[in-house]
């Protein structure tokens, strides 16, 4: 099983892929709500209704529609077992919302995994695409945006540096670590 991670940069994936210029994704991990809540929110070229009803109900009719694709299926499928819920918002040529959480005392939940990591990968793909990133628990909120790192660098150094890069993803363990409390 793959762990929320490794899930997650699926559907951030499907973000980048479709064209965005800004995604907006946002993690919530509430012992309160009992919940891990996984949303994103991008400006791309979105689907059509009918193209949405497949998605979201997958093992209907999706080979129609789609050679290879399982990235929404396995996730949703993962929702749905985790006594969760994953909806689709999107319209054509607007974009894309995806709502997602899974209960989080539920045994069946995967391991969170290393959500640092994966945003760090999820930004060498960026190029010119801006990210907004929250992480909210029950004590603290991070916030991350491209946006403000692109105007302290400046134009000569660009994002997707591997040194910046590392740097991005020690900063967003930094406040992942705040957020749980200190607790590594
Ligand atoms: N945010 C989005 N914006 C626009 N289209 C999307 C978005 N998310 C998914 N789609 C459309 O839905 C299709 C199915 O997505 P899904 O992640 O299930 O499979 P895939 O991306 O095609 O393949 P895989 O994820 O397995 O590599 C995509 O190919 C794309 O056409
Ligand atoms: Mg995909």
């Amino acid at each position: 099983m793959q762990d929320l991670a490794m899930q997650f940069s699926e559907i951030i994936v499907n973000s980048l892929n479709a064209e965005s210029n800004l995604i907006t994704i946002k993690i919530e991990d509430s012992d309160k709500k009992d919940k891990i809540i996984f949303e994103v929110k991008d400006n791309g070229r979105g689907m059509s209704k009918q193209f949405l009803e497949k998605l979201t109900d997958p093992f209907q009719s999706s080979r129609k529609i789609r050679k290879i694709g399982l990235g929404t299926a396995f996730f949703k499928e993962m929702c749905d077992l985790c006594e969760g819920e994953f909806k689709v918002e999107s319209e054509l040529g607007v974009g894309t919302k995806v709502f997602s959480y899974v209960k989080k005392t539920n045994i069946d939940v995967p391991p969170m995994g290393n959500i640092p990591d994966m945003m760090m990968a999820m930004l060498t793909n960026t190029k010119e695409t801006d990210i907004e990133f929250t992480y909210k628990t029950d004590i603290d909120t991070f916030f991350f945006s491209t946006k403000e790192i692109k105007k302290i660098l400046g134009k000569d150094v660009k994002i997707t540096n591997p040194d910046i890069l590392v740097w991005i993803r020690d900063y967003i363990s930094d406040g992942i670590t705040k957020c749980k409390g200190g607790r590594l």
